[in-house]
């Protein structure tokens, strides 16, 4: 068993990384101490795998259980979805001792925590991650929200969990475009934040590849451990800390954006938003900016490489033909003009997070658009 500290004051909470770990979900909740009822949220379908296990596990150590289902997939980030979710609350007389138990993928861990924040002002909410993607990056650090129709996470807030439970072998059932999905997020972390852990990743391939728990136990512990640290230091992303998990991500989301608002998993758009990135860093390090120096067609191959190992997307093409329902607009001047809509840039430059080492990366701030064109223009 893992056990990780996010240090936040009093706000501090534990991230229980175990294989098997749901049927301690009981245990874990109880633990919080002075619980009155649980309300387990989920999805249909990891309600269907997963849900009478936890719930039974909440049961056994006597605390009262309410439990709501919502329909998988990102329409169930929606206000009528969250109203629906408050007036239960509200109906099954949930007070302030009340526990929200998010078990499920991104969505319902978004969904819930933000229910959560905003319902009585606030009340307490814990995560059961069950895709490779809540586990290494949603669960923990307390951003939670819903969508608008036209922006994805427009409407959230804040609000830690006071535990994250995670099982490494949920991930055995993850359909694989999911597991990809957060394998994205697994490759960036390593890339741009810890040597070690991309090492590692090349190290285990085959491991990886066919999702061995043991393994996935240690890399998603490492994932958590990094993100632990970073939401320690800069919680509501105000010093620049927090902006570094997003290696990939400018890119990544005009991809996400251009291809169709949901149509492609998030962790997608990462995985060649990084190498486009890499390309980007690459080119200003050629014109003469010494932080980029390092990276050089070598650590851009060596990208690629595990990509290819891995069986990971990395073309934008790849991406267009496997999951565009019909002919996407994906030119470089449409994604150019959806990066220059991002929250991030500013005066016509862009800022980004930037490799500049394997393990290491910058928030590089006024990039021209013109050096970002001719890297969408070449492609990979
Ligand atoms: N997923 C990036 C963050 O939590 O800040």
């Amino acid at each position: 068993m893992t056990l990780i500290q996010v240090e936040l004051n009093e706000r501090s909470y534990d991230i229980e990384i175990e294989r098997g770990a749901l049927n301690h979900a009981g245990v874990a909740v109880a633990s919080l101490g002075n619980v009155s009822r649980a309300v387990l949220v989920s999805d249909d379908v990891v309600d269907a795998l997963y849900g009478e296990k936890v719930a039974n596990a909440i049961l056994d150590r006597g605390v009262d259980l309410d439990e709501i289902v919502v329909p998988a997939g990102e329409d169930s980030k929606s206000i009528e979805v969250a109203n629906s979710l408050w007036e239960r609350l509200l109906e099954i007389g949930t007070d302030r001792r009340a526990v929200v138990v998010a078990l499920g993928g991104g969505v319902v861990g978004d969904l819930a925590g933000f229910v959560a924040a905003t319902y009585a002002r606030g009340i307490r909410f814990f995560q059961i991650p069950t895709t490779l993607l809540a586990q290494v990056d949603s669960s923990v650090g307390g951003k939670t929200a819903i969508d608008l129709p036209n922006g994805k996470n427009m409407v959230g807030a804040f609000h830690q969990p006071s535990g994250v439970l995670i099982d490494p072998d949920v991930l055995r059932d993850l359909p694989r475009e999911q597991y990809v999905s957060g394998l994205g997020e697994v490759v960036k972390y390593g890339a741009s934040l810890d040597a070690s852990l991309f090492e590692t990743l090349e190290a285990n391939v085959k491991d990886v590849d066919a999702c061995n728990p043991d393994v996935l136990e240690q890399i998603v512990a490492q994932c958590c451990r990094i993100k632990a640290q970073i939401v320690h230091e800069d919680e509501k992303e105000i010093s620049g800390r927090r902006a570094l998990l997003n290696y990939g991500h400018t890119f990544g989301h005009a991809i996400e954006t251009a291809l169709g608002y949901g149509a492609i998993p998030h962790g997608h758009g990462v995985l060649v938003g990084s190498l486009l990135a890499a390309k980007l860093a690459m080119r200003l390090g050629r014109n003469g900016d010494d932080r980029f120096k390092k990276i050089d067609s070598e650590w851009l191959a060596r990208q690629v490489a595990l990509y290819q190992n891995l069986r990971l997307p990395y073309r934008l093409d790849d991406l267009s033909k496997k999951f565009a329902a019909n002919d996407p607009d994906v030119a470089p001047e449409r994604l150019l003009h959806i990066m220059s809509t991002d929250k991030k840039s500013e005066f016509g430059k862009l800022n980004l997070i930037l490799p500049t080492a394997l393990g290491e990366c910058v928030y590089a701030k006024g990039v021209s658009q013109d050096d970002v064109r001719l890297i969408l223009e070449e492609g990979l």
